[in-house]
């Protein structure tokens, strides 16, 4: 799906330097979401770029074959500059959701959080006093928006970039009741039975038993696992099938954006 969030040709592989290993290993691999040749255009798109491909190696060894047959491609073929520079956009265009991470500033403007009203989550749950963990933070839209009722709120994000920013308005703001720690929704690296209120936005999906089960773990019994969607202009026409057949109610609203967002709530019960 192409949200169209940047326009790649404002962007360079420059920005690989500045993602994670898992973001990576994620991208240095075959895959069937994008719409050409894969192999080929990330061959070309990193042709111009030694060093962005000696980072890689080095952050993330387990893309070495990766790399080393990328780079065969390109060797044996004459591609022209043209040629390459098509590709490099195309890549970044594909990759766009994650070069976003690395630049926190130009994702807090992207639509689903430009434009969120926090009444969204307010009315879904109530974290007034309560211990609340957001997973997959981002640039903070749920977690800022629960810390101001809640007790304390655990802001979980595996992107070094995002962690960071968020510690940089935390600090910028002066607030005292928000944690920012690392953390991957399938291990997550707390007790059982921490949080009150366990929210995430646009992070579930990969792998939903496994997600949802990391989530109920570590929710209090009687607790609350929440996932409040952003804004934007998609028009969906019914919830998410895999969520509510997994025991979620569904709420829906017509987004300022244009499209219908659905969010959802679980009441956990141990
Ligand atoms: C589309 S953004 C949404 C950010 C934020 N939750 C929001 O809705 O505004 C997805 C976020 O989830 C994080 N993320 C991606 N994979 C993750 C995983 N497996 N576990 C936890 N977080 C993940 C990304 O780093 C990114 O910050």
């Amino acid at each position: 799906m192409a949200y169209n969030w940047i326009d790649s040709k404002d962007y360079t592989m420059d920005c690989f330097l500045l993602f994670d290993r898992w973001i990576l290993r994620w991208i240095l691999k075959e895959n069937d979401w994008y719409d050409g040749d894969y192999v080929v255009d990330m061959s070309k798109a990193l042709w111009h770029y030694p060093y962005v491909k000696t980072f890689c190696v080095n952050k993330a060894p387990e893309t070495k074959s990766f790399i080393e047959k990328i780079e065969r491609i390109s060797l044996n073929n004459q591609w022209a500059d043209k040629e390459l520079k098509d590709a490099e956009n195309k890549i970044l265009q594909g990759i766009e959701t994650f070069v976003v991470y690395a630049y926190p500033e130009i994702m807090e403007q992207v639509n689903y959080i430009r434009n969120w009203d926090e009444k969204y989550l307010h009315e879904l749950v109530d974290v007034a006093d309560k211990v609340v963990l957001d997973i997959g933070s981002g640039t903070g839209r749920l977690a800022f928006a629960a810390a101001k009722k809640a007790k304390r709120v655990y802001a979980s994000e595996p992107c070094d970039t995002l962690r960071e920013y968020m510690r940089d308005k935390i600090k910028a703001q002066a607030i005292l009741n928000i944690k920012v720690l690392d953390g991957e929704i399938m291990c997550l690296p707390y007790e059982d039975s921490t949080f009150d209120v366990v929210l995430s936005g646009h992070v579930v999906g990969d792998f939903y038993d496994a997600e949802i089960a990391e989530m109920e773990r570590v929710t209090k019994p009687n607790g609350w696992i929440v996932i409040c969607n952003g804004e934007d202009e998609f028009k969906r026409t019914a919830p998410n099938a895999e969520l509510t057949k997994r025991g979620f109610e569904w709420f829906s609203h017509e987004s300022v954006e244009g499209g219908i967002i659905y969010n959802y709530r679980k009441h956990v019960v141990k």
